[in-house]
């Protein structure tokens, strides 16, 4: 069972680079290239939010365009950049997507594992919230895995990272709570997000909360006081998540960008310590 994750797209209208610097459709566009290109193939893709730049149906059809040539099973999660009824209107949100009362959520049992998505956007916001009705939605999914190995995906991280600006909009609003429910269940393998456009990890509720690379711009890794709120254009990334029997669930974090190599680990006979 293998899960790619990525996350942050930030599409934008034909011709313009978010923030002025970031060629956010095309770093997507290599993005889902190099995911298509995987072997073995994933057995699903999960993207976990700021799928465009600023929710406009024009974005969304880009998208929707380079989303078709993945040809494989899609699951979506809305971020603060994100609006609900755009995404809605023009993206195909598959079999799995449960959009009661308003929030775009998941619940997918795919292989050995169930996959619950929760829907963290706060309209105008850019931090998250879960209100009673999304964490109803988590607590009904978690008890219904009957023990099967459950990854929870949403957008904003339930925990403080150190960088400053990002803690002030990660999730706010129901976190507590949220943390209580994880708790009760010790099938959680995986908490997974994105927002912070940077690869993060921390202990959480006895399991572990990890925060995806953008495929796009990344968040500048600053954890001063008075660090301001700036981006790199470091190396784009994503998650690849492998659940098997007996390891659970193993991440890796892929570059998009091809480096030179693969390159055998040659020891030639002057090498020091080498051995014939
Ligand atoms: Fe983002
Ligand atoms: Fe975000």
């Amino acid at each position: 069972m293998l899960i790619a994750q990525i996350t942050d797209l930030h599409i934008r209208p034909l011709g313009k680079p978010a923030y002025r610097v970031s060629e956010t459709n095309a770093l997507t566009e290599r993005a889902l290239d190099a995911v298509a290109n995987l072997r073995p193939r994933p057995d699903v893709v999960v993207v976990t939010g700021d799928l465009t730049d600023c929710g406009l149906a024009e974005e969304y059809t880009l998208l929707k365009q380079l989303l078709s040539r993945l040809g494989i099973p899609t699951l979506l999660l809305p971020g603060n950049h994100d609006r609900r009824e755009t995404l809605i209107d023009g993206l195909d949100l598959g079999p799995h997507a449960v959009l009661e009362a308003g929030f775009i959520q998941f619940v997918a049992d795919l292989g050995p594992m169930r996959l619950i998505g929760l829907d963290t956007l706060v309209p105008g916001q850019s931090s998250g919230a879960l209100c009673e009705a999304r964490l109803a939605l988590l607590d009904k999914a978690l008890d219904g895995a009957n023990g099967k190995p459950v990854a929870i995906f949403m957008h904003h991280p339930p925990f403080n990272c150190g960088i400053r600006h990002m803690d002030a909009i990660r999730l706010l609003d129901g976190a507590e709570e949220f943390r209580a429910i994880v708790a009760r269940h010790p099938n959680v393998e995986r908490i997974l997000c994105g927002h912070h456009h940077r690869p993060i990890q921390a202990r959480y509720a006895g399991t572990l909360a990890q925060i995806a690379p953008s495929v796009t711009h990344q968040v500048t890794l600053d954890i001063t006081d008075d660090g301001a709120a700036t981006f790199h254009m470091e190396p784009p990334a994503y998650l690849l998540h492998h659940y098997s029997e007996g390891a659970g669930l193993v991440s890796h974090m892929a570059y998009v960008e091809r480096y030179p190599g693969p390159y055998p680990f040659v020891l030639d006979a002057d090498y020091p310590g080498a051995h014939a």
